[in-house]
């Protein structure tokens, strides 16, 4: 197995890295251009590994994407790279555009001409796997789940961008017959996520006594998934996925985002409570423009199909998140010079 995974300096990339290395005994090469989300330190645990092998590359450059895709003769391409941060694409939209929709274009094209001149039995076996996001869908009425058939609504210009990455997969596959699988997450969270997203910035401005800013009424709801599943996923969905077909992958976790926050200020007082209690740091703060109000994944089809399902509980696997952090700020510590904490995303009028 020889597996191209793009943007693997990333959090999700980094951790389909890792299980494909060490789990799957594949061959990976990760493309990733290293653009501010991408941490130094991150594969620091496989990168010296033989089978590991990165390069630096943009998945807009056409070009250097062809030559790497030929060079590496891959079995499968993982295309994970993304402008992913929600209120970065309100306050800058075009680099979601370019990365989340020409870059895709530039990976299909490449992973195209390589499969053309494959032949059997390596052509049928060839997959592109597209990592898209639950939140093409929208909001989820109360009630109802997401499911592969839930028609798309994006709300945000980075789930807009998604959803057209998505639609030129699903259209490469159909026109050109290329063997694509996409997959739609919910909301990831563990280790080595970049600091600008809700678990992470939660938990460190818990742990160091700053406010907790909550979006709105805090009501909001998404369903948490352990990073290192959703990891398992991908690859599950790479080696058994049928091409044309989309899985969907959730953690069975809904919880809303002022529950999280207690969540987090909870444990942490747990270990050492403070004179005061950590809730006390939370603030509600103006809502996000176009928040989507719930997010619900049904993924019994990736368990019918591909025998997926998730296996860290949302409990545990915040303990191992926030014992994680704690204990690892030559991580994230670096990385305030890269963001530092203020409020993305609003509008001028907000
Ligand atoms: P991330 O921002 O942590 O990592 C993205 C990685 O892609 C970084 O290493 C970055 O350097 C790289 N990258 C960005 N633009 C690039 C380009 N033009 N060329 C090459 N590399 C580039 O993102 P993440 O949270 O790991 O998300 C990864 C993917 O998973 C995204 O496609 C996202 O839509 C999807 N997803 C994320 C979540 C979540 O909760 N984080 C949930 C479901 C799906
Ligand atoms: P986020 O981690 O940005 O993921 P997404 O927008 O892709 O779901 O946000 C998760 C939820 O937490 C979302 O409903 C917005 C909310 N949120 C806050 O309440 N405060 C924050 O500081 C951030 C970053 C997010």
């Amino acid at each position: 197995m020889r597996v191209i995974v793009t943007g693997g300096s990333g959090f999700i990339g980094s951790a389909l890295c890792r299980h494909l290395v060490r789990e799957r005994g594949a061959s990976v090469l990760n493309i990733d251009a290293l653009t501010y989300a991408a941490a130094p330190g991150t594969l620091a645990d496989i990168e010296a590994r033989p089978e590991y092998r990165f390069a630096k590359g943009d998945i807009r450059d056409a070009a250097a994407m062809m030559r790497l895709v030929a060079d590496f003769k891959p079995t499968a391409i993982c295309n994970v790279a993304a402008e992913s941060h929600v209120d970065r694409s309100i306050s800058g939209p075009k680099a979601f555009l370019e990365t989340n929709i020409t870059g895709v274009f530039a990976m299909l094209e490449a992973a195209r001409s390589y499969w053309d001149g494959l032949s059997e039995p390596a052509r049928s076996a060839f997959r592109f796997v597209q990592v898209s996001t639950d939140e093409v869908f929208g909001t989820a009425a109360a009630g109802t789940r997401f499911t592969e058939e839930t028609p798309y609504d994006p709300s945000s210009p980075y789930s807009a961008s998604k959803a057209a990455g998505d639609h030129l997969v699903r259209a490469w596959g159909r026109t050109y017959g290329l063997p694509v699988v996409l997959t739609n997450c919910s909301n990831n969270y563990g280790p080595y996520q970049f600091p600008e997203k809700f678990i992470p910035l939660a938990l460190l401005s818990a742990l160091h006594a700053g406010e907790i800013p909550v979006y709105g009424d805090g009501q909001n709801v998404r369903d948490w998934l352990f990073v290192d599943d959703h990891a398992r996923g991908i690859a599950d969905a790479m080696a058994k996925g049928v091409p044309g077909e989309s899985y969907l992958f959730g953690g069975n976790a809904e919880r809303r985002n002022i529950e999280v926050a207690h969540a987090i200020c909870d444990a942490l007082d747990a270990v050492h409570r403070p004179n005061e209690p950590r809730r006390n740091l939370i603030r509600h703060v103006t809502d996000r423009p176009g928040h989507d109000r719930r997010y619900a994944v049904d993924f019994s089809k990736a368990e019918r199909e591909l025998g997926w399902t998730p296996s860290v509980s949302f409990e545990d696997g915040l303990a191992r998140t926030i014992a994680w952090y704690s204990e690892n700020a030559w991580w994230w510590q670096p990385l305030q010079t890269r963001y530092d904490g203020r409020r993305i995303g609003l509008l001028k009028t907000s």
